[in-house]
């Protein structure tokens, strides 16, 4: 299916969309709603404060579409020498995305404005890399976990620049950094 479905495209920009794409899930917005969230009940919380709102909110965006990017290329890809690679790095992004579904809710934080588009976004730029052939795929790859990996790295020195850093979101954010760290070598 994949030779089939494989063109003769000019190479891909991945690095645009993905960067474009990332800067996009960064602006705010009105109330907005998350899908796919734990139906457990989630203690709430204290509101956080600036920074950390901020923080879980773009995170939040950035770990829906890494999800849906995974998603569009296990579409096309799921089947094929490089399913058993993206799967695991699917599986990751899900519990990515889960872990700061869960802190939306117990912070009450107000998620993007860009979250449904995002939802699309991200499939039609995992899809349609991996339409490209598993080359372009895995450029995609790199190419979006390298701006991540940067974006959490930013993030972990803010929070420890903080007058009270936030232990707990400094960890989860070092954990899931290191995990896009090694996505960007395909693992
Ligand atoms: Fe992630
Ligand atoms: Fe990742």
């Amino acid at each position: 299916m994949n030779g089939m479905l494989r063109r003769g495209l000019s190479r891909p920009e991945p690095r645009l969309l993905s960067m474009r794409c990332l800067s996009s899930a960064t602006g705010g917005g009105s109330a907005g709603t998350t899908e796919g969230g734990s139906s457990e009940a989630t203690p709430l919380r204290p509101r956080p404060n600036a920074l950390t709102d901020e923080i879980i909110r773009v995170d939040h965006a950035g770990e829906l579409g890494a999800d849906r990017i995974y998603a569009g290329q296990m579409a096309i890809l799921g089947n094929g020498p490089l399913g058993k690679t993206i799967g695991h790095m699917w599986e990751q992004e899900k519990e990515h995305r889960k872990q700061f579904e869960q802190l939306i809710q117990q912070h009450r934080v107000r998620p993007t404005i860009m979250t449904p588009i995002w939802n699309v976004a991200g499939f039609v730029l995992g899809a349609g890399t991996a339409l490209m052939g598993e080359k372009a795929a895995m450029a995609c790859t790199v190419a979006v976990e390298t701006v991540i990996v940067e974006h959490y790295n930013d993030q972990l020195r803010q929070i420890m620049e903080a007058p009270n850093p936030d232990k707990e979101l400094l960890a989860t954010i070092t954990k899931f950094r290191d995990e896009e760290q090694e996505h960007t070598t395909g693992h």
